[in-house]
């Protein structure tokens, strides 16, 4: 099944049930959030899921493009991605977490065809403040999937504080042999969907307070399901990915991680870029800066001939068009290029400087601050031209 057709199969299953999707799915919070970029289905939910009312009503469902850096050096295995979409679903004190779970199952088993013996849950067991999730835990019998209890892995929170509550995790079987384990025990059951039970509200001394309304929120990672669907573990196998695998490794020669983090890495680029993001050294902007640099720093390691401009135009095409962006993928491309012909020249800048006689010894803190204030030398970027003194 092709991710179009899940993302399709998704928003209609929730249409039906009286669902409104919501459009606008762009990287940037709203104005005044402090969160540089959208996380999660969810975070631009906040404000109604603590109760403002919602235009489009208390039933919703959306696909939310969504950046994290928090995992970046995790990127080149088989499941990280910085760039990523996330299906969800809301009842902003509407259902409650059985009627979540039961039309969850349902469409992973009837709407999507996933086997139901593949299937494992997870809830929440209990902890000194919150009894343990006895309606998902009765789901989960009523319907014969095993269930596993947790208390950590089991709570979702955004934060240290803010809206959070329990959680019951549908887990998707991946190993050749029968499972003979948890999802706790065996990495091979992977997570796919989660549904939280967001009803409290975590104060800043640690306590809890009830929402004012008891809501559902629910995520699952749209490249990780098309990719097991399709019968594949590693996220890159999924059809997004095909235009990627079909050009990058015949136009640079890298190892499977790196090859990765590459396609990762210039994809994510191209979808920041495309919602209105510029490099530049603080903020966004540097993350954006970031992502770029790595690239290229992975790029010249073998080859320092190698250029963005070699990468064919279709993938910023491919791109804009997956994400419905409105940007011309010129346009995209021309800041691409522009960053990588800043970032050779601070290179050779760089390697000019540390060539000095003062530079020949170990660099201390004194030097690098020099290095920065003088010569626009970033920290990061002279430890990795000398990094015998990271
Ligand atoms: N808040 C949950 C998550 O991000 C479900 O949307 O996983």
């Amino acid at each position: 099944m092709q991710t179009d057709t899940v993302l399709r199969t998704f928003i209609e299953y929730y249409e039906e049930r009286g669902h409104r999707r919501v459009t606008g799915s762009t990287l940037l919070p709203p104005p005044g959030d402090p969160v540089l970029f959208t996380t999660s289905g969810m975070h631009p939910l906040t404000p109604y899921l603590e109760g403002r009312p919602h235009e489009l009503g208390r039933r919703l469902v959306n696909v939310q493009r969504c950046l994290r850096t928090t995992d970046v050096d995790e990127v080149g295995d088989p499941t990280h991605l910085t760039v990523f979409e996330m299906l969800g679903t809301w009842s902003l004190g509407d259902y409650e977490g059985p009627q979540s779970l039961e039309w969850g199952y349902d469409l992973l088993t009837e709407g999507l065809g996933i086997d139901p013996g593949l299937l494992h849950a997870t809830v929440f067991g209990g902890d000194e403040q919150v009894g343990p999730d006895r309606d998902s835990l009765r789901v989960w019998q009523e319907r014969g999937v095993p269930v596993e209890q947790t208390v950590e892995d089991n709570w979702w929170s955004n934060g240290p504080a803010g809206p959070c509550g329990p959680d019951s995790e549908i887990f998707l079987w991946t190993g050749d042999t029968p499972p003979r384990s948890t999802p706790t025990g065996d990495e091979r059951w992977v997570e796919v969907w989660n549904h939280v039970m967001m009803r409290h509200r975590r104060l800043p001394d640690g306590s809890l307070v009830p929402l004012p309304q008891r809501n559902v929120d629910t995520g699952l990672g749209v490249e990780r399901l098309a990719g097991l669907l399709q019968g594949r573990t590693s996220v890159f196998e999924c059809d997004v990915f095909t235009p990627w695998r079909e050009r990058v490794p015949g136009l640079w020669h890298l190892d499977e991680p790196s090859s990765r983090l590459v396609c990762d890495h210039l994809r994510s680029a191209m979808v920041v870029v495309g919602d209105g993001v510029r490099p530049g050294n603080t903020g966004r902007g540097y993350v954006l800066r970031r992502l770029v640099r790595r690239v290229l720093t992975v790029l010249w390691r073998d080859d320092p001939t190698r250029r963005l401009g070699d990468l064919p135009g279709d993938l910023y095409g491919h791109t804009r068009d997956h994400f419905g962006q409105p940007t011309d993928p010129d346009d995209v491309r021309r800041v691409l290029l522009d960053e990588e012909r800043r970032f050779r020249r601070l290179l050779e800048r760089g390697r000019q400087v540390l060539a000095r006689p003062r530079f020949r010894g170990p660099l201390g803190e004194e030097e690098l601050h020099y290095l920065h204030d003088t010569h626009g030398l970033p920290r990061d970027l002279v430890l990795s031209l000398r990094p015998q003194d990271s």
